[in-house]
């Protein structure tokens, strides 16, 4: 079969990191703030937690309350950004709708931003020299070279254009030589662009939007979509069933993108780490 085991290969990264930190002089140290009670935010940030602390790092999770004022972030922010013990902060998003994420986002110290969405980092990433990547697009990145898809020269195509995922999933696929294509809301025919392409990243958070006739036959297909349907199942972007038959290889929901997203957070963690030595 052509899925492609995300768990799999995010369980192995997370394993040779937790081998190192062992030999590291002190934990690297992760900050997570969660500002309000989203319940799929809350599972995350748990599955980040979680995560850090199999791999021996030193986590701080801040909870905060849905009517915290963005004074008090930003306060909070500043003290971690002054914190020896903290590598990486990373900021939960959505964030409440009194919020201004950008000012949030802008207000972390770049070298502790182990998402990589602070504008100094994206603009690094759009001249393909970033030290710090945003972790679902660079989790994907590293999942192709896994299964051994090379990106030069495909032609590729980003359906949905977040600031998370669609935009620096397209840089990525640039700056690895690939031919991209973005599509967004607006797109006349997604379809017709899906249908010509060797590689398809969707994460735009509708169920089964991509159906099996977007999908040319031998193509990879990544679902970053997560979403919960009334039955309670989990299904992603794509109609999984309808491409896994074409596909040479797609993503599963859950079990594909979402562990190597984690994986990707603890190597930015320890990047951002050594850095501070
Ligand atoms: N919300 C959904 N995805 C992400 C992510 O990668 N980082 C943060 N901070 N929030 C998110």
């Amino acid at each position: 079969m052509n899925i492609i085991d995300g768990k799999k290969i995010a369980k192995q990264i997370r394993e040779d990191i937790a081998n190192e930190v062992k030999t590291f002089e002190r934990p690297p140290g992760l900050a997570v703030l969660l500002v309000g009670e989203d319940p799929a935010s809350a599972v995350y940030v748990r599955n980040k937690e979680l995560a850090c602390i199999e791999a021996g790092f030193f986590s701080d999770k801040i909870m905060k309350s849905e009517n915290t004022a963005q004074e008090e972030l930003l306060d909070e922010i500043e003290r971690l950004n002054n914190n020896p013990r903290i590598d990486g902060i990373l900021v939960q998003l959505p964030l409440p709708s009194h919020i201004d994420a950008n000012k949030v986002i802008e207000h972390i110290s770049p070298d502790k931003d182990i998402d990589g969405f602070h504008s100094e980092n994206i603009g690094k990433l759009a001249q393909n020299k970033s030290n710090l990547r945003p972790c679902t697009p660079k989790g994907i990145m590293t999942m192709l070279a896994s299964i051994g898809c090379e990106v030069r020269g495909k032609d590729c195509v980003v359906v949905g254009a977040s600031n998370i995922v669609g935009r620096p999933m397209a840089l990525e696929l640039l700056n690895a030589g690939g031919t991209v294509t973005i599509c967004n809301s607006k797109t006349k025919d997604p379809a017709e662009k899906t249908r010509n392409a060797d590689i398809v990243v969707v994460g735009v958070g509708i169920p089964k939007l991509v159906k099996g006739d977007w999908i040319k036959d031998g193509a990879i297909v990544i679902d970053v979509g997560i979403n919960r349907l009334d039955d309670g199942s989990l299904v992603g972007d794509v109609d999984f069933d309808a491409i896994k038959q074409k596909a040479a290889g797609i993503t599963p929901v859950p079990g594909g993108v979402g562990p190597m997203t984690i994986a990707t957070l603890l190597e930015n963690t320890v990047i951002a780490y050594k850095e501070s030595l």
